[in-house]
């Protein structure tokens, strides 16, 4: 079966501050190079959603188009620029993709359908009052007992996420991920055992993190050559 990776990079990147993204750099890369780099071995064609206006930086090895307003316009872009039969999304915000966890995400896509990377919650999960100002932590907690933290890639049938994405618009439904758009048509998506280093650089704490970590993931990946 074919498969594209679709990496939605046209996030304007304004809790960060440093422009878009997709072209801040960690360890002398691009989120973006990092994330071509990672998905490129494991599938057919690797698409790009950019912010209106921007061009591929220079040697990846992808094909191009323009974002949308929202992350999932961007997706439902990149869905009409393929004919793959199986898709895995990937944020470019997400620059460290451990291998194991694309081919575990394809087989579970090919095998089911839909599947994504995700972490169970360890941490303990309160709400915020919700008059309150900020930190002011409200009474009830949450139990964390069967919560997973969802990260990407996410993989699928292209022509099952079509159908959840025009449900969705059909809806009025903005949803942060993909797998969140199947899951409300009440079809499964297999769990996959995501990664902490699959982490969203999403804060400038992030970024530091990031940049402290590439490193290491650098010297691990030439060592496995
Ligand atoms: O904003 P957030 O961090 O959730 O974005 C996740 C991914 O979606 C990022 O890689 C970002 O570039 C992408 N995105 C997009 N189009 C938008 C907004 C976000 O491709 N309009």
């Amino acid at each position: 079966v074919s498969i594209a990776a679709l990496i939605p990079a046209a996030g304007s990147g304004s809790r960060l501050g440093q422009g878009p993204k997709a072209y801040v750099e960690v360890g002398g890369l691009s989120l973006l190079a990092r994330s071509v780099a990672a998905l490129r071995a494991h599938v057919d064609e690797v698409i790009v959603a950019l912010p209106d206006g921007l061009a591929l930086p220079p040697g990846l090895s992808a094909r191009c188009i323009c974002g949308g307003v929202t992350r999932q316009e961007s997706v439902s872009r990149l869905l009409d620029a393929t004919a793959a039969e199986i898709v895995l999304i990937h944020d470019a915000a997400r620059p460290f993709v451990p291998p194991e966890v694309v081919q575990a995400v394809l087989a579970a896509a090919t095998q089911h359908g839909a599947a994504t990377a995700a972490l169970p919650v360890a941490d303990t999960l309160v709400a915020q009052h919700p008059d309150g100002e900020r930190g002011a932590l409200w009474g009830q907690l949450t139990s964390r007992e069967g919560l997973w933290a969802v990260q990407t890639p996410q993989g699928f049938d292209r022509a099952l996420l079509l159908e959840a994405h025009r449900q969705a618009a059909q809806a009025g439904i903005q949803a942060t991920d993909d797998a969140g758009l199947v899951a409300r048509l009440g079809l499964s998506v297999a769990l996959v055992p995501g990664d902490a280093r699959l982490f969203k650089v999403t804060t400038p704490g992030d970024l530091a993190l990031a940049r402290a970590l590439a490193p290491v993931w650098d010297s691990l990946v030439l060592e496995s050559r």
